[in-house]
């Protein structure tokens, strides 16, 4: 038994409401099985900043360093500016841990309304591999002449080799141990720096993974394929900024944003990972009990799987199946009519009962 100290950020809007269900199945976890959870709750976000004049408490970072993992609803509400919400809470916790892997599946689970037609999780089936320490969210840039008639801001892209070549080597690990081809998603033809070099160094790692099948698209028609072919695609490797755009189209092929899941890992393990959905804080639904509550138990069971619970995670993953293939107890964004605690309740009983059963038969 190992206890595992999991810092939990609400966060802004409907984080609070969805990462209250994620540790609802997190606690039901450990009333299951010998995993124990310490959570500690860290009331930063907007609120605290209107508040403290800071998106979290100053030496923040130090707090969490601790931890074996963060736990983060949502960032980001009107009243406070995006950009400095952002920057100094989420972007800044993904840089300072050095959360260079952001990992988003986007698979069609069970149940899950797909808007294709004839399209099952055979189709939809991606692992997305998204650059999450620097490119286009390097931070970098001028505001020049201000108010002057030749006004003029930059907002610079940074692809270092290290950066560049560590995130494509983890893809084909990824797509090797998987058995998986892997896609790159770059855009050559237009930003002459940046991605012709992403895609060179691309070329360079793929010579050393012979057995793993690769392909590469352009990120404008990689977008229509999604849509037309998403059989193409399998591990998918791409920039901050694409796999930003991408895997929220995906989020919408796979179903909807409210169960699409995320991991910012450090792969080291010097620095604690962290799991939150890839959604927002949902302004024009929050505090109505309606947020979709999946992606964010989603995402725990991806910290389980980090934490080696391989088979626990794929429990939980399974119940959240179970539960949109009933199509019973579920929110209106999925045609439901089901408040978020109560898709979390049913996800907790289903989880149980898998749990009870495989008792019963061992
Ligand atoms: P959003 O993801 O919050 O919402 C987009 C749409 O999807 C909305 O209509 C919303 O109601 C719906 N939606 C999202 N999650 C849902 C869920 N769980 N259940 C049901 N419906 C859901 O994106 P946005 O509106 O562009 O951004 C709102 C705020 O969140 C902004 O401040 C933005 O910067 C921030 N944001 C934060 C994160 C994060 O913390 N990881 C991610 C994206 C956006
Ligand atoms: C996400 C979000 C963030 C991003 C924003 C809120 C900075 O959209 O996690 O997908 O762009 O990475
Ligand atoms: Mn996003």
């Amino acid at each position: 038994t190992k206890l595992y100290k999991i810092a939990v950020i609400p966060g802004d809007g409907i984080g609070p409401e969805v990462i209250q269900e994620g540790v609802k199945v997190l606690e039901k976890v450990v009333e299951l099985t010998n995993v124990r959870f310490d959570f500690h709750y860290f009331p930063w976000g907007c609120e605290y900043y209107l508040q403290h004049g800071r998106m979290m408490a100053e030496d923040g970072i130090e707090q969490l360093r601790q931890f074996d993992a963060i736990y983060l609803g949502a960032v980001g509400f009107p009243g406070v500016p995006d950009h400095i919400s952002l920057w100094d809470l989420l972007l800044k916790i993904r840089k300072e841990f050095d959360q260079y892997v952001n990992i988003r599946p986007i698979t069609l689970l069970d149940g899950a309304p797909c808007p294709l037609k004839n399209t099952g999780k055979e189709q939809v089936d991606m692992l997305f591999i998204r650059e999450n320490s620097e490119g286009e969210y390097a931070g970098a840039g001028d505001w020049l002449f201000k108010g002057k008639d030749n006004e003029t801001v930059l907002q610079t892209s940074v692809f270092s080799r290290k950066g560049t070549e560590r995130i494509i080597r983890y893809a084909f690990e990824t797509a090797r141990k998987t058995g998986k081809s892997l896609t790159s998603i770059s855009k050559g033809n237009a930003l002459n720096y940046s991605m012709v070099f992403w895609d060179q160094v691309f070329a360079e790692v793929a010579s050393e993974y012979p057995d793993v099948p690769t392909h590469s698209y352009l990120v404008d028609a990689a977008s229509m394929l999604m849509i037309k072919q998403p059989e193409r695609f399998q591990v998918v490797v791409t920039s901050n900024l694409f796999g930003d755009i991408l895997t929220d189209l995906g989020a919408a092929l796979a179903g909807g944003l409210g169960f699409a899941a995320g991991a910012n890992i450090n792969p080291e393990r010097t620095h604690p990972s962290m799991f939150e959905p890839i959604h927002g804080s949902a302004p024009d639904i929050a505090g109505k009990g309606i947020a979709n509550p999946l992606a964010a138990i989603w995402s725990a069971s991806q910290m389980l799987e980090f934490f080696g619970y391989e088979e626990l995670a794929g429990s939980v993953l399974k119940a959240i199946e179970q539960v949109m293939v009933e199509g019973a107890v579920l929110t209106p964004d999925m045609g439901g009519k089901a408040s978020t605690s109560e898709v979390g309740d049913r996800v907790v009983e289903v989880l149980a009962s898998m749990h009870a059963a495989a008792k019963a038969q061992a």
